[in-house]
């Protein structure tokens, strides 16, 4: 390493998993911001002066830029209904009978990843996820109830709760309209409308007619089931239509420990994390379709990429099996050369995989009922990051004579997307620290990858009190983690190889369906300046406090961040991240933006910051580029109706409650990046 690779930001950097690709591929760490192919030429502007962190319990934004709510947790989606009354949910109006009738007319709560479906320039349909019920901001006494440990006494003298959570959660449609000073909803538009956890849904795919998800092989009848949550990131498609994301849905079921299940069965459902006793949200208290005792196979229908279409609300909804059964963080779709689809998506759980599926078919603007069968059939593909800095997408496809067949337990192809993570797990995938959201650049097609945090990276696993076990350790960091543990994540950066010559996309455009690609790390989050870290610091391991921003060795002006979670671009290829966890400087949740080209490359800039208690999700720009939207995900989390810890949006003593915003340019001088400059 040379003396110079030594000093500035990283300076501390134990760069044996950065470097060591880029020493070999470059002879010098310095030069590997030049080491990704297919990188346009210029600028990419980004016209606006980083805002300091904040602590501050309101949105702060980038001077010249303003931020309105368009929508919260209880506002109307029905004309004639009136939404939810703060007060009402203060009243603990949400615990009596008949309140999840106006909870599932309202936007719900702890609104997550979204994607946008324009209707024309000033009209949008705006899809919007609730990922979890907030107890503690719904039904007066629940924390009181969960620090007595008396939370299951709680749903089983207040039942109406349930039905309630499970209208809070899943999707919202809003139509919003720009009205040439701000967004609003449109109140008495006929595509707004909830999707909840009881919304009627169809399988389809290869596993649609399987009996875990109430299929018949033998019939061909397909599987129906009710509802969607732990809805998390999500994305719009080139044929306007909106995926969801079913995250962490293994949270919604309790008793796996009373299960008697087929061994298959438990051993899928312990791959995705079972939960023994009681959920976290203690629905199968009153509702017994979440209990596993007394249904085994009901949480498999759970867990899934779910596409809806806003435009048609009369269009069935529908999980598409194809894309595999994991911890579903989000998906994000782009059209290859030949119009195939082709989805990235992250498994956000602890060392788990970074996926993609290739359609077989192509989409065809001028048939556009067609479009229903894009995600139907394809190939399924898990990733392999190679330590030289290449990599391999490995299919996940059953074959009677390889490891994801009757060897192993899997006879079709329906037994391989159920048990996607046990597949992965015999193809040698990469596990990743908590792979979240994916971001593709819309110029020159290099695909971004969010890695939250790797707490458990190099420590040793638990073991309990009286067990004789010996302990374990987790995975060590390694090439494409490099960092144990890793607090604050990290952000990949895919190159997919390039077309064949003469299959189109231009010269040496990266091709989303090719098997082959090359990987670096972009961004190692944290503090680049080392502030503040070192007490964090783990003896003989590559230090927590140690960051690495895209090779730059001058820690001037970056701004701190951690735990990158959605991602987005903007049209001149500028990378947005959102925050959600601890912040290296001990502030608030926010946005910040860096160029991924050019000499600004990998300066990260802060653009906003967030609520007290808020994650910042969401991440869309509307279609001509000049509004943002994000969504406020639980301001106030840890506090409670009784004890706020925020009050934003509305101030005062008010209850925080989450909600959507749009920030645009509020002076002439400001824009968004919207083009090469
Ligand atoms: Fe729901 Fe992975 O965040
Ligand atoms: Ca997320
Ligand atoms: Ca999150």
């Amino acid at each position: 390493m040379t003396e110079q690779a030594d000093g500035g930001a990283i300076r501390n950097l134990v760069l044996r998993h950065i470097s060591r690709r880029q020493l070999l591929v470059s002879g010098s760490i310095l030069v590997a911001a030049g080491a990704v192919g297919c990188r346009p030429a210029g600028r990419e502007a980004l016209e606006f002066r980083g805002i300091a962190p904040s602590g501050e319990d309101r949105v702060i934004v980038a001077d010249g830029f303003r931020s309105d709510v368009v929508i919260r947790w209880g506002d109307s989606l029905k004309v004639g209904s009136d939404g939810l009354s703060m007060q009402g949910v203060l009243d603990g109006e949400l615990l009596r009978p008949g309140a999840a009738a106006a909870q599932s007319e309202s936007f719900g709560v702890s609104c997550d990843g979204m994607g946008i479906v324009p209707l024309d320039d000033d009209r949008l349909l705006l899809c919007i996820n609730h990922e979890t019920p907030e107890m503690g901001r719904m039904f007066p006494g629940w924390r009181e109830a969960i620090r007595a440990r008396e939370a299951a006494a709680f749903i089983e003298q207040n039942p109406d709760a349930v039905a309630v959570m499970r209208a809070s959660v899943g999707v919202s449609v809003v139509e919003a309209e720009f009205d040439g000073d701000r967004w609003r909803v449109v109140a008495d538009s006929r595509f707004n409308r909830r999707v909840t956890a009881d919304t009627p849904i169809e399988f389809s795919g290869p596993a649609a007619t399987h009996p875990w998800l109430g299929g018949d092989p033998a019939t061909g009848q397909r599987g129906r089931c009710l509802g969607t949550f732990g809805n998390c990131a999500a994305g719009s498609t080139p044929w306007g239509t909106y995926l969801t994301a079913e995250e962490n849905t293994n949270d919604f079921f309790g008793n796996g420990d009373n299960a008697e299940f087929e061994p298959l069965l438990l051993r899928a459902n312990e791959r995705l994390g079972l939960r023994a006793g009681v959920s976290l949200f203690r629905w199968e208290l009153v509702d017994d379709r979440f209990d596993h005792a007394a249904h085994p196979a009901e949480s498999m229908k759970f867990g899934w990429i779910v596409e809806i279409d806003p435009r048609n609300p009369d269009r069935p909804i529908k999980k598409r099996t194809a894309l595999g059964r994991f911890r579903h963080e989000g998906a994000t779709t782009v059209l290859a050369a030949d119009n195939r689809p082709v989805v990235y998506m992250g498994d956000d759980s602890g060392f788990e995989y970074f996926y993609k599926f290739v359609g077989d078919r192509a989409y065809d603007p001028a048939d556009p009922d067609s479009a229903d069968q894009l995600l139907d059939s394809g190939t399924l593909y898990v990733a392999r990051l190679d330590d030289d800095g290449s990599g391999e997408w490995m299919p996940l496809v059953y074959s009677e004579q390889g490891p994801l067949g009757p060897n192993n337990g899997f006879e079709s192809q329906a037994d391989v997307v159920l048990r996607c993570r046990e597949a992965a797990d015999l193809l040698g995938a990469t596990p990743l620290d908590r792979p979240e959201d994916v971001a593709v650049h819309p110029i020159d097609g290099r695909v971004y990858l969010a890695c939250t945090q790797g707490t458990q990276r190099g420590l040793m696993r638990p073991v309990p009190p009286d067990s004789d076990e010996e302990p374990e350790p987790y995975p060590e960091a390694d090439a494409a983690n490099p960092r144990g543990p890793n607090p604050y994540g990290h952000i990949l950066e895919f190159t997919e190889a390039p077309y064949a010559s003469g299959t189109g996309g231009g010269p040496a455009a990266a091709d989303p369906t090719a098997i082959r690609f090359r990987w670096e790390v972009f961004l190692l989050a944290g503090d680049p300046s080392g502030r503040g870290l070192a007490a964090e610091a783990t003896a003989g391991k590559l230090s927590p406090a140690v960051a690495y921003y895209a090779g730059l060795t001058d820690s001037e002006g970056l701004a701190a961040f951690a735990n990158p979670d959605n991602l987005g671009f903007d049209a001149a290829g500028n990378l947005w991240i959102v925050t959600d966890g601890t912040q290296p400087d001990g502030n608030n949740n926010g946005c910040f933006v860096c160029p991924t080209s050019g000499p600004e490359r990998g300066v990260v800039r802060q653009f906003m910051s967030g609520p007290v208690g808020a994650e910042i999700s969401g991440c869309t720009f509307s279609p001509d580029g000049q509004t943002l939207f994000l969504t406020v995900q639980h301001p106030g989390a840890g506090g409670s109706l009784e004890e706020p810890t925020s009050h934003w949006p509305d101030g005062g003593d008010a209850q925080p409650r989450s909600s959507l915003i749009a920030i645009r340019p509020a002076d002439a001088a400001a824009r968004f990046a919207s083009s090469m400059s």
